[in-house]
């Protein structure tokens, strides 16, 4: 049942690539609350995925931009400050990829140029788009920006390869960032980590399915799905989080903070 809380609020939704996607879920949530939208993927991501489509029915621009080329991104943000007549409230990063997790080298033996490609797309585009957001200054007084990341930036997951070192990245860029977006901006940055959840990107992960039933039966309140993680972000967009900031939120029904559940000591 929608609250309209993002009336009269625009930003930008980076990585919907199809209808499984996180990214694609909060763009529907946040028209649902009442706000706009921009709709935002690599070039190669627009031709494969479904983007178009989830544009159609928003009725959002769709623009394309490879989030490691500040070029790219600074045509974005200048198009978008044109679109909506001015400067935004709030932005999503939703981008991940490692070529060692797709192509299956073990985190013991990385292949470092494909480990660079994945920092670039997978941490470092965070740092870029903040800094051409921060430059451009794009953003309203208690603006939002949130990027999705995992709980391996903090505990090991073996599965989770070099992508466990981006989140870690990452998160700390949130902090370090949204040090001088708070001071000088108002504007807020914080990471959300997420359930694992089955869309094209968790799928990559070897064992996902196993790994899901592991995560459902250890968290007190189930994992958490796409469609839950569209709200709680959306939360964070609204003007109900104005003081938060610089963290790293757990929606993740209580994975993060349970040792182990009764039902995965009774498998055994
Ligand atoms: P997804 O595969 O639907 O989304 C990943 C997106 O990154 C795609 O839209 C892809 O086109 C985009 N992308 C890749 N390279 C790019 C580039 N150079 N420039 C711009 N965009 C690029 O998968 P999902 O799961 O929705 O991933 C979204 C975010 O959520 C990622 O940061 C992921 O690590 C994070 N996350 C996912 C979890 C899961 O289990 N699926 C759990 C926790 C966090």
């Amino acid at each position: 049942m929608p609250h309209n809380l993002l009336k009269n609020k625009k930003g930008i939704i980076f990585g919907a690539l199809d209808n499984k996607s996180i990214a694609w879920k909060v763009a529907e949530t946040v028209k649902e609350e009442g706000g706009d939208v921009i709709l935002t993927n690599a070039p190669v991501a627009i031709r494969m995925g479904d983007i178009d489509k989830l544009g159609k029915q928003l009725d959002s621009p769709v623009i394309a931009a490879d989030a490691t080329s500040i070029l790219e991104l600074e045509n974005l943000i200048q198009t978008a400050l044109e679109h909506f007549k001015g400067k935004f409230d709030f932005v999503l990063h939703s981008i991940g990829m490692s070529l060692n997790v797709r192509k299956k080298r073990d985190y013991t033996n990385q292949n470092h140029e494909w480990t660079k490609k994945g920092w670039d797309i997978s941490a470092l585009s965070f740092h870029k788009l903040l800094q051409v957001l921060y430059t451009k200054d794009a953003l309203n007084k208690w603006g939002s920006i949130v990027a999705l990341t995992y709980i391996a930036a903090q505990r090991t997951f073996p599965n989770y390869n070099d992508m466990a070192d981006n989140k870690a990245y990452l998160e700390s860029i949130a902090r370090s960032f949204g040090y001088f977006f708070g001071k000088n901006k108002k504007v807020r940055v914080n990471t959300v980590s997420q359930s694992p959840t089955r869309t094209t990107a968790g799928q990559g992960v070897e064992g996902l399915e196993n790994f899901l039933n592991f995560s459902e039966k250890t968290s007190p309140l189930g994992n958490a799905t796409a469609s839950e993680c569209a709200h709680y972000v959306v939360s964070l967009f609204s003007d109900f989080t104005r003081k938060v900031t610089m963290q790293n939120l757990f929606h993740d029904g209580g994975f993060s903070t349970t040792g182990v559940s009764q039902e995965i000591i009774e498998d055994f």
